[in-house]
């Protein structure tokens, strides 16, 4: 329920970076027509620069305070019929965590280390990941995530071994029978 009382219709997808968050949102935006909104693409667009460019000049934290702002905003429009990709640490603030519960059903598409090395070591686009190990990054802020994005979940979907159309089929048979229990 949101605040006014609403049964709301909303799917949030979770989980590391490169785990498949703006692919399956895409994919679930085009099998269900709803609308699709990424959290980091909406707080680009706010800031008017890249994410690399919000972390150099306000640091993580002012990346983390524009990116709860964008959840609240998210909140106060009471969306229905919308898919809500978020970035990798959306999770940590605990007053976060609360917004996407109530925004919708959160899904956490789990990905291994190996998988998410492989999908985010060419790029150049996560400021978390610029650094000598990434690999030692990526399991290091594992261990300490899994457990929060766990905490946070509806649904847990492991996606190895998964392609986009098998993920998503899941999401949306488990998130109706979930909405047909929560009216
Ligand atoms: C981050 C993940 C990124 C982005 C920012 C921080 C994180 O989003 O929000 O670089 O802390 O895990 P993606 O998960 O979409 O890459």
């Amino acid at each position: 329920m949101n605040h006014t009382g609403t049964q709301v219709r909303n799917i949030i997808l979770i989980g590391f970076m490169g785990c498949g968050k703006s692919t399956i949102g895409r994919e679930l935006k085009r099998m269900l027509g709803y609308q699709w909104i990424d959290t980091d693409a909406t707080i680009e667009t706010q800031a008017h620069c890249r994410i690399t460019e919000i972390f150099a000049r306000e640091g993580e934290q002012g990346f983390r305070d524009r990116e709860t702002a964008a959840l609240r905003e998210l909140l106060e429009k009471n969306l229905q019929s919308t898919i809500v990709s978020t970035g990798g640490g959306a999770v940590l603030r605990e007053e976060n965590r609360e917004m996407l519960r109530q925004l919708g059903y959160v899904v956490w598409l789990r990905a291994n280390a190996d998988t998410i090395y492989q999908r985010t070591r060419k790029n150049r686009d996560r400021p978390i990941l610029q650094t000598e190990n990434p690999r030692a990054v990526i399991e290091e802020l594992l261990l300490q995530r899994e457990p929060i994005y766990r905490a946070c979940a509806h649904l847990v979907i492991d996606v190895a071994g998964l392609n986009r159309t098998e993920i998503s089929a899941g999401i949306v048979e488990s998130a109706r029978y979930y909405f047909s229990q929560h009216e």
